[in-house]
């Protein structure tokens, strides 16, 4: 007769794999009133192509995916293969998932109309954030935003729909493609984040409920652009120094996101000579995390005025941006509207 296992070891082989995506969206569906699960199926869409974009990653030293992909898009900027794959894959799931009726991604010039007039729901995209970084394996992301249509169902969707403050959003997220894959959104009630389980293929509820530091340690900035900086972002900077605060910088906006969210610290990216409105994009850079920022108790603006108070122009106007824990956010203000000396 073979010896019963002891309890402990069933226990073990018993335990609750922890809460999958989808099982969380459906039992927090009254947050979304309004989607008869519609907001379920876009997260499970985005779901779905960060997987397959993290599957093309994990080999694209070896399926020669690296490098240009001899384009330029409409941000002047080299579009890396991975850009390209990633635009492809959200783009291909978001039509296909049907809830979504219009696109904006940083790498299409125009509105992209997915062809579903019935959906009720814009996305703004960033398919592939730090495409810097992609050849030389450090950690990239996707972002995105979610915003109701403001055209009637059943039309073409149209530019107002697209030019929406942040304020506005339903729902925004991230997925960090790092060492390990991570999925986060706030639908407006508190940040959760998920780390993909690859053995059975779900999104697990890793981080419920994410609450960012009053104050943290951590300041975040390209060195590289200090001489650009006005006078009193340089000597806030100062101060993080004479602080002995941790520079931090990987050059990927979300996973310097992503480690300030988890352990407080603050993230500048004010104008350049380079870019004098500043490098990111208000709606599918900035408004997306300022979202995220603020419902785990942080604060984002733009030096003069709250990031999700922008009302857009232009799909891919860019805005100088300082995010992160609201007692930093706070102490950079004080130090950037001194009068200049
Ligand atoms: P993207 O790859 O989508 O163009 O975004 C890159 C952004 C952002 O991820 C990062 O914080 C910033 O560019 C880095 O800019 P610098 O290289 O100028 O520091
Ligand atoms: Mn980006
Ligand atoms: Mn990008």
């Amino acid at each position: 007769m073979k010896p019963t296992p002891p309890q402990k070891d069933l226990n073990r082989l018993v335990a609750s794999i922890g809460t999958t995506l989808d099982r969380f969206i459906t039992q927090r569906q009254q947050e979304f009133p309004y989607a008869k699960g519609e907001l379920s199926q876009i997260l499970r869409d985005v779901g779905l192509a960060a997987k397959i974009v993290h599957k093309a990653m994990m080999s694209s030293g070896l399926i020669g995916i690296e490098g240009p992909a001899g384009e330029r898009n409409v941000q002047g900027e080299d579009q890396q293969k991975l850009d390209v794959v990633a635009n492809v894959r959200f783009v291909r799931a978001l039509t296909r998932g049907q809830e979504v009726c219009a696109i904006i991604s940083e790498e299409n010039e125009h509105l992209i109309d997915t062809g579903n007039p019935q959906a009720k729901y814009i996305v703004a995209m960033d398919p592939l954030d730090g495409s810097s970084n992609i050849d030389v394996n450090v950690p990239v992301g996707t972002i995105f935003s979610i915003y109701r249509r403001q055209s009637p169902v059943g039309q073409p969707p149209t530019p107002a729909d697209v030019l929406q403050k942040g304020a506005d959003q339903v729902a925004s997220g991230y997925v960090l493609y790092g060492s390990s894959l991570i999925l986060t959104y706030t639908t407006g009630y508190g940040v959760n984040s998920f780390t993909y389980d690859h053995t059975i293929g779900e999104f697990i509820l890793s981080h419920p409920n994410l609450k960012t530091k009053e104050h943290g340690q951590i300041f975040s900035y390209n060195e590289g652009n200090y001489h650009d900086f006005g006078q009193g972002t340089r000597a806030y900077l100062q101060h993080c120094r004479d602080q002995r605060y941790t520079a931090r910088y990987v050059g990927s906006l979300v996973a310097d996101f992503h480690r300030n969210l988890l352990k407080g610290g603050i993230f500048f990216y004010p104008a350049t000579a380079k870019s004098p409105q500043g490098k990111l994009r208000l709606l599918y850079e900035c408004n997306a995390l300022a979202f995220l920022a603020e419902q785990a108790g942080g604060q984002a603006t733009n030096g003069h005025q709250r990031i999700l108070e922008i009302v857009p122009t232009h799909i891919h106007q860019r805005s100088p941006l300082i995010i992160g824990s609201a007692g930093m956010v706070a102490d950079a203000l004080r130090f950037i509207d001194q009068p200049e000396g």
